[in-house]
């Protein structure tokens, strides 16, 4: 297993590109099991979660070439219509297949993805709006189970949960509805850009589809999709956590390619801390210089504060001066960044989904571990500004949606070093 070393005291300082997103990609690779042309993709990251979601489409028999970031995806009617529990399970947007297998072959028998660190992470939303098309859908022996022989119809969708809208469930009940016969109206449709993109992709495709951006999306289905040629956009959370290890370094950095409006939420908060945020067409440079202010934040839905960054605004709150406020209302439970943070010397209270954080003057260094994604990243900007060297083990867990964070970080100044470990690393009590 991969370790990361992280010595404090450098300023984040420079320029890059955004990479491709995460987020964007997962859902438009899943969608190309609609399209009865090939799929362009380009601007692809290189990401464990995108091989693993190649390996599953492989599965289901779709013709894969990925050239340097271009990746072209071909699916026919006919072929396999199970994504299994050992790979589904190590990524949760693989579920996003089913509403896809569905839609274009009748059929599907998609692993149930179970959870992961940060909480239950339930699929009912995916279920009973598949299910309002007509899917069928029976949960067998942990696998969600349609067809065969499905044919779906469009129909009125309410895909809203005391959370709020769905990321995955919009993608795949839209991505569903575009080939199901009449019209699906999908109401608390989730409004984040990387829907917005998996629509544009689906309409170039051929889908009709209404409302683009909006809370409500209507569907007219179609008999069959074409292909398309796109490009993924910048990853806003990649992009974001950047922005904020400059903000807590007292550094200077622009993010290039990115679009400013999808990180407004977090500009206004650093800004509120005291960081210079400019704006340009396609770029966001954070500068600050001296201690940061104290903050108050609570994550919505877009175009609230992203829950993805939560973390990593945790890490700049605990050397701001004051006490700072995180409140996490899309999951309760993420907070697993705290119990690390705490052994680099933060002063950090979890009350419920809240977290109050007394910002001290130091951190300092230490081996911690890492678990879901933002919450490793968040110990990585940690150890930028703690005392000595901070030592971030199972960094497979970065890896699964920062392209070569350690280099990239190290092009802004920081001095971090992956080291390679023999599989010895002591198993603490799992999660
Ligand atoms: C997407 O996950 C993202 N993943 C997550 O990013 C992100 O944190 C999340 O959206 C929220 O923005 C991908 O896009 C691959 P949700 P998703 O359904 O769609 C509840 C990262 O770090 N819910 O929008 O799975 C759910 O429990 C990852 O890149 C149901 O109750 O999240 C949560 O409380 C982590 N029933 C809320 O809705 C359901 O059927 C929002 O979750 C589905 C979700």
């Amino acid at each position: 297993m991969d370790r990361l070393i992280v010595t404090g005291g450098t300023r984040l300082c420079g320029r890059l590109p955004a990479a491709g997103s995460k987020n964007e990609v997962l859902p438009l690779m899943a969608a190309a099991m609609l399209a009865s042309e090939p799929l362009v993709i380009r601007n692809v990251p290189d990401l464990r979660d995108v091989r693993t979601m190649l390996s599953i489409l492989q599965r289901l028999g779709v013709e894969v070439d990925l050239a340097g970031d271009v990746l072209t995806l071909q699916a026919s009617d006919h072929g396999p219509v199970e994504a299994p529990y050992d790979l589904v399970s190590t990524m949760r947007a693989s579920v996003c297949v089913l509403g896809p297998l569905v839609a274009r072959r009748g059929a599907a028998r998609v692993s149930m993805p179970g959870g992961c660190v940060f909480g239950v992470r339930p699929v009912d939303l995916h279920v009973k709006g598949l299910n309002a098309l007509g899917a069928g859908i029976e949960v067998e022996g942990g696998y969600l189970v349609a067809g065969p022989d499905r044919h779906l119809r469009g129909a009125d969708v309410y895909l809203g949960s005391r959370f709020g809208s769905s990321v995955l469930a919009t993608a795949q009940v839209l991505s569903a509805a575009v080939l199901a016969e009449g019209t699906t109206r999908i109401e608390n449709a989730a409004m984040e850009p990387e829907i917005t993109r998996l629509a544009q992709c689906l309409q170039q495709m051929g889908a009709r589809i209404e409302g683009v951006g909006g809370h409500r999306l209507v569907v007219h289905g179609v008999e069959q999709l074409g292909g398309a040629d796109v490009t993924v956009g910048a990853d806003r959370i990649e992009a974001g956590t950047f922005l904020v290890g400059a903000a807590m370094t007292g550094g200077d950095v622009t993010v290039e390619n990115v679009r400013p409006h999808e990180l407004m939420a977090l500009s206004e908060v650093l800004r509120s801390m005291g960081a210079e945020i400019v704006e340009g067409d396609d770029s966001i440079r954070c500068r600050a210089d001296g201690r940061l202010e104290s903050a108050d934040v609570t994550t919505l839905p877009y175009p609230g504060f992203p829950t993805d960054l939560q973390a990593q605004l945790m890490a700049a709150m605990c050397t701001a001066r004051g006490i700072s406020l995180v409140t996490e209302r899309i999951f309760p439970d993420r907070f697993m960044h705290v119990a690390e943070l705490l052994r680099l010397g933060a002063r950090i209270r979890k009350e419920g989904s809240q977290a109050i954080v007394h910002g001290t003057e130091r951190l300092s260094g230490a081996t911690v571990m890492a678990s879901d994604l933002r919450a490793s990243a968040a110990l990585v900007l940690a150890g930028l500004v703690a005392d000595g060297e901070t030592e971030i083990r199972r960094v497979y867990h970065i890896d699964r949606g920062y392209s070569r964070i350690d280099e990239r970080l190290g092009l802004l100044g920081a001095t971090i070093r992956r080291e390679t470990q023999p599989k010895l690393d002591p198993q603490p009590a799992d999660w």
